[in-house]
């Protein structure tokens, strides 16, 4: 059960309180609340909030002295850091999209799983930011048709024992969203359809190419690496 105050703030996103109901059903050690002003996933079990916080020290950190070294920055604006035009397909928590919002780049960000989408709208409205607009969407009906530079797509992977335990948010997305298959094939093989310039795809450091597709430059790091197809 939603409590009123609940309510209030995911109608005043523009959002449908209904549709959190059967998310959050699928999934009982978690309820919804306001935590410090915060729309926020409490987890019962460890005792923990999940939120979007855009002025987290982590963040901040990422996105002060230290944003041009942004591996998802190096791959999507590329060596000119152009500002650009972005779909980013699988925004989640939104950091990626903040982070290449710094650079001056437009975002239109697509988040298709309702609970997460109410988190980041919650998140980009108390921080004021308007460089990103949000549609609580599957990417993969608008991909084709959209006028951005780039796309970028960071799709859910199976949780490795490590990241989950390390990471709340990331043991929220895996409780909520978990591995989605075919996901990453199918945005790709509809990005490639679209008049976007440039694919980037977010990957483990040694995982397969998405559909075997040999990219055309690549940003690697330590926990992930960016395969980037220009088109
Ligand atoms: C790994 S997370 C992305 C994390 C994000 N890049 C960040 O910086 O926080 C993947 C997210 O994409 C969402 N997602 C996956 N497929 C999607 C699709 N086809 N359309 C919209 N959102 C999608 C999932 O619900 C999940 O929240």
């Amino acid at each position: 059960m939603l409590s009123q105050a609940v309510k209030l703030r995911i109608e005043l996103l523009g959002l449908n309180p209904l549709d959190l109901d059967p998310v959050l059903l699928d999934n009982t050690d978690y309820h919804i609340e306001l935590y410090q002003q915060k729309l926020s996933v409490f987890n019962k079990k460890d005792k923990h909030h999940v939120f979007v916080d855009f002025q987290s020290k982590q963040l901040q950190f990422r996105s002060q002295a230290h944003l041009n070294a942004e591996l998802v920055i190096k791959a999507v604006l590329g060596k000119k850091k152009q500002p650009t035009t972005i779909m980013d397909c699988t925004a989640g928590f939104g950091k990626d999209a903040y982070l290449l919002s710094l650079t001056g780049s437009q975002i239109i960000a697509y988040e298709s799983n309702p609970l997460m989408c109410a988190l980041l709208k919650d998140g980009l409205n108390r921080a004021g930011i308007e460089s990103i607009t949000l549609h609580k969407k599957d990417a993969l009906q608008n991909i084709i048709k959209t006028t951005c530079e780039v796309i970028y797509i960071d799709p859910m992977y199976p949780a490795s024992k490590k990241s989950a335990k390390n990471n709340k948010q990331m043991t929220f997305l895996q409780s909520f969203v978990g591995h989605q298959g075919q996901m990453a094939e199918d945005l790709f093989e509809q990005a490639k359809l679209s008049k976007a310039k440039k694919i980037v795809i977010k990957r483990p450091v040694k995982a397969d190419y998405v559909c075997n597709k040999k990219p055309t430059s690549q940003v690697i790091g330590k926990a992930a690496r960016f395969d980037v197809y220009a088109q």
